[in-house]
């Protein structure tokens, strides 16, 4: 007789409780149970979000790591057995949400819509004279699964887009540039600059003095929305950027320390907007929907997408 396939469920910041049921309802040939330390139960597969070392030194026999999110920085950071293989979400009604943040922080950014709001409290009729969309070219860090989908949303509104990745592209609509040689003009012809890179020794600290001043042809004037990872960001590089004029504002949805701390300059900021990490949030049943998919086309030998190059970073 052939043992049932077990899958664990590890989330971090999360109740397990609804991922087991899901995954018992998609998977019924499974046996799907929480992690809890010290279990004596061998695991085939665990669905994790930040899962601790523990999980892996205790089931050496895992084939996949399911991440239920897009980012996998949190599994890279641990020793890993051989075999196991990192698996992210594809999507999963991710890219449209993040698709509609980015739009509206662009939106209101470049109608003025806070002005707007100053004036309604101040009961004041304040006509402004409308920005040209072309003076406001948008630069997308990372044309992956997110970024290439909110490069074409931003597109549909007609403001010029550049897109940034490491392997050359062609996307229709887009200019796009590839490469470190190719980041200084990505960013000189780009005034709003959208993070959506993956976080790897090569992007931490991506956003800086430098990089930042080098937005808007090296002009004042550039806005930052940065959705991607807290520390692809050296914090302590925007409050003067934004205090000199350099930049116009930033929307920030990801910080070096989540939740970010009481007192951190960022919450009281005139010209930030702090959202807590929910720019795209796993949509559960379609998570679990795409991971059983793959969890049972990984059974019968079959290639999945969404498998993380760990050279790479992503
Ligand atoms: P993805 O599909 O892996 O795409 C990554 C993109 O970044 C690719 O275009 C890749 O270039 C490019 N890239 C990677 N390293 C680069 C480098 N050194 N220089 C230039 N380009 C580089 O990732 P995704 O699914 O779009 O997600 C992006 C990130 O969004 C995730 O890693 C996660 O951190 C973040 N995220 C945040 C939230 C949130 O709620 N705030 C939600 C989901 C995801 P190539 O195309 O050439 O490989
Ligand atoms: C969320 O931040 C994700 O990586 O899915």
């Amino acid at each position: 007789m052939t043992s049932r396939l077990r899958i664990a469920v590890c989330l971090s910041d999360n109740r397990p409780d609804p991922w087991v049921q899901g995954l018992r309802a998609a998977l019924p040939e499974a046996e799907v149970e929480a992690w809890v330390p010290g279990s004596d139960m061998a695991f085939d597969h665990a669905v994790v979000w930040a899962p601790p070392q523990r999980l892996l030194d205790e089931q050496p026999g895992l084939r996949g790591l399911f991440n239920i999110g897009a980012g996998v920085d949190a599994l890279l950071r641990l020793k890993l057995p051989p075999q196991t293989r990192i698996v992210r979400l594809d999507d999963a009604g991710m890219s449209v949400q993040m698709a509609e943040y980015v739009c509206h922080a662009l939106i209101r950014h470049f109608r003025e819509f806070d002005a707007y709001e100053a004036d309604t409290r101040a009961g004041r009729w304040s006509y402004r004279i409308p920005r040209k969309r072309r003076d406001f070219p948008v630069g997308v860090m990372g044309l992956g699964v997110l970024g290439e989908r909110v490069a074409r949303a931003v597109a549909q509104f007609d403001f010029p887009v550049n897109g940034w990745s490491r392997s050359a592209k062609a996307v229709d609509g887009l200019r796009c540039f590839a490469g470190t040689e190719a980041f200084d003009d990505f960013l000189g012809a780009s005034r709003v600059l959208v993070n959506l890179l993956p976080l790897t020794a090569e992007t931490r600290g991506i956003l800086n003095r430098e990089t930042l001043s080098k937005l808007n042809g090296g002009r004042p004037g550039g806005y930052l929305i940065n959705v991607a990872r807290g520390p692809h960001l050296v914090e302590d590089d925007l409050v003067p950027l934004l205090d000199s004029g350099r930049l116009d504002g930033a929307t920030l949805d990801v910080f070096q320390v989540e939740p970010l701390p009481p007192g951190h300059a960022f919450w009281r900021h005139p010209k930030i907007t702090v959202t807590p990490h929910g720019s795209a949030r796993t949509e559960r049943d379609e998570s679990i929907a795409q991971i059983a998919g793959k969890i049972r086309a990984l059974e019968k030998g079959e290639p999945i997408a969404g498998v993380v190059d760990l050279e790479r970073g992503y």
